[in-house]
């Protein structure tokens, strides 16, 4: 735990069921861009929005983003407004369309310079680019309606290529973390499980991870620990159809945020340093990758710290996970994420074009990152071929 850290800025917050309704006033006076996913569209509370718009003729501009953010994609939106007098850039949807929004936001600041006109986001990426991210982006407002990257907390957008010279890389910058997030649960009502429960696994990662990294602190200790506390459960109850929907929903929705946060000051783990590229390789969705991964990493983990007798810290805090979870020991918390594997029923990383050489291809000792506990490589690369 360190003791010494810096706090980093997080968004102003509307959070709770119907908090979409505020956002109206937010955006008065507001020149809007924004950004929705398909699905998001057809949202009820998010028609209303858009009607309210209408009525107080708000100067607004809409455009439809689906899948992964591109270089191609946030060039070709940005372009498109560069001579208009958008202020304000508003991502509606899941993590993809929010990091989408973020690029935007950045791009479209920077382009209006007449010596960036014709810049690409590609040149500011980091490990593409060769460029620093620049300074400042127009307003921006984040919107999820699913539970997953914790986009709305964090200060990167992530765009990704797939296939050969592919990356899944970060525009990145501490300016970039948005005005306004609206955590309203609400609008994860109408997503399928097969979209829920995958990004909601992700949440949980990002803070299994943030929980356990060597860089964590006091301040994210506490925040993280608490939103792990039903998160599991939440996932579950989703699944099986038990206990409140909306209040599973607002474990997810607060969770994921929180998992931003999170990662933001803590950084991740093996499942993301090993997911980030399978996204490169194939267009896996990020949160299936996770949860194919988190059950499989964590007991590896343990295993390890066991077997090897050094890693007092990690078993502590595993331990008092459990706790929090309701349980009493560490193999009770490891056989909590499997049971949650097991009834996710999740496709196979083969079903979207994965096979070992692909397997072999990652890096499986850099994907350690923030791990507290070293998995031996063949273990690693055991586990990416199960998932197979
Ligand atoms: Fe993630």
């Amino acid at each position: 735990m360190n003791e010494s850290f810096t706090l980093l800025q997080v968004p102003k917050v509307l959070s709770g069921p119907g908090s979409l309704h505020k956002v109206f006033d937010e955006l008065t006076g507001r020149r809007l861009l924004c950004l929705i996913s398909p699905s998001a569209s057809t949202h009820r509370a998010v028609m209303d929005v858009f009607d309210a718009f209408e009525r107080a003729k708000v100067e607004y501009h809409r455009e439809e983003v689906s899948g992964e953010p591109t270089v191609e994609v946030i060039d070709t939106i940005t372009a498109r407004y560069l001579k208009g007098t958008v202020d304000t850039v508003v991502g509606i949807g899941g993590g993809s369309v929010l990091d989408a929004a973020k690029a935007v936001s950045a791009m479209l600041l920077h382009r209006r310079n007449p010596s960036m006109r014709t810049a690409s986001v590609l040149e500011y990426l980091e490990g593409v680019g060769d460029k620093p991210a620049p300074a400042g982006r127009l307003g921006l407002v984040l919107i999820p309606t699913t539970a997953g990257t914790g986009s709305e907390a964090t200060k990167n957008a992530v765009l990704t290529r797939v296939g050969d010279g592919g990356f899944k890389k970060s525009l990145r910058h501490d300016s970039y973390v948005c005005d306004l997030a609206v955590l309203d649960p609400s609008l994860l009502d109408s997503a399928p499980l097969s979209v829920l429960i995958p990004s909601g696994m992700d949440a949980l990662t990002q803070l299994l991870e943030a929980y356990f990294s060597v860089s964590t602190n006091q301040y994210i200790d506490s925040l993280v620990l608490q939103a792990l506390t039903d998160m599991p459960y939440a996932l579950m109850g989703l699944i099986e159809k038990t206990g409140k929907r909306e209040d599973h929903l607002a474990t997810l929705s607060y969770g994921a945020f929180i998992s931003g946060v999170g990662l933001a000051h803590a950084g991740l783990g093996y499942v993301h340093g090993l997911s980030g590229p399978m996204g490169a390789i194939h267009a896996i969705p990020h949160g299936l990758a996770c949860a194919l991964l988190i059950a499989k990493t964590n007991r590896a983990m343990f295993t390890r710290a066991i077997t090897d007798g050094d890693a007092d810290v990690y078993l502590t805090r595993l331990h008092r996970l459990a706790i929090t979870w309701g349980l009493t020991n560490q193999e009770q918390a490891i056989q909590l994420l499997e049971r949650l594997e097991i009834l996710a029923e999740l496709p196979s990383a083969a079903s979207y074009g994965f096979n070992r050489e692909d397997m072999d291809t990652l890096d499986v000792v850099k994907a350690q990152r923030n791990a507290p506990v070293g998995i031996e490589a063949d273990e690693v690369r055991a586990i990416l071929y199960s998932i197979l």
